[in-house]
């Protein structure tokens, strides 16, 4: 009998999930960079918190949002745009760290689109109870790259419909490191986030993280 007094990290695989034409999602991607990753991402909400934004509508979102890059999506009463200032600060967002920007690229690469070189990283982070509804990604002028999303932390079900909203979307599981990339004739698909179960992750406590990757202008 041995004993087992250094358990084995659980083992990671990575592997390619195709979605639908121009979709798909790259289990574990971003695994072997984390800890750089969330280093990272701490130094962006240092400067740009989380905060939770007003719809045009005048909900409140139950998702709290920041943003790093060149611009930054944000959303209030007056409507959706992209900025390249963050309004609680009235600076620029932070600088897109470079681990966020090769990840980005290497997962749209990875995907089938090369040289994708993001101008914007939309950061989400939901706690439980927090979902996004069916929605798509089109105040980008430039609608040629795709979008590349990074989960982290807590799992949660994402929803990848159609063209149109009332096509029934696929359930997709997501977990901490799985990429999901869209483009080409994908790129316009409506996607959302289910209701976040509570939990609790090692890294990341009671949340999920997504960061998405976009080129803007
Ligand atoms: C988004 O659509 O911007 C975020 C999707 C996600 O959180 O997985
Ligand atoms: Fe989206």
């Amino acid at each position: 009998m041995s004993l087992d007094l250094f358990p084995e990290t659980p083992a990671v695989t990575e592997r390619k999930e195709p979605l639908a034409p121009g979709a798909v999602v790259l289990r574990a991607f971003a695994r072997s960079g984390e800890r750089t990753l969330i280093e990272a991402l701490e130094s962006v909400i240092r400067r740009s918190p989380f905060r939770c934004m007003t719809t045009p509508g005048g909900y409140r979102m139950s998702v709290a949002m920041t943003n790093c890059g060149d611009a930054g999506w944000v959303t209030d009463p007056s409507g959706y745009r992209y900025d390249a200032l963050d309004p609680a600060s009235a600076e620029r967002w932070p600088a897109m760290p470079q681990v966020f920007r090769e990840l980005a690229a290497h997962a749209a690469a990875e995907a089938g689109f090369p040289a994708f070189v993001p101008d914007a990283c939309l950061m989400s982070r939901y706690e439980p109870g927090a979902r996004l509804s069916l929605h798509q990604d089109k105040d980008e002028q430039d609608l040629e790259s795709p979008i590349v999303s990074v989960s982290l932390g807590l799992p949660a079900v994402f929803l990848f419909g159609g063209q149109r909203r009332a096509e029934r979307p696929r359930r997709v599981p997501l977990s901490h490191g799985d990429v999901v990339v869209w483009g080409g004739p994908a790129r316009l698909r409506f996607h959302g986030v289910q209701p976040l179960k509570p939990g609790h992750h090692p890294m990341l406590g009671v949340c999920r993280i997504n960061l998405s990757f976009r080129k803007v202008r």
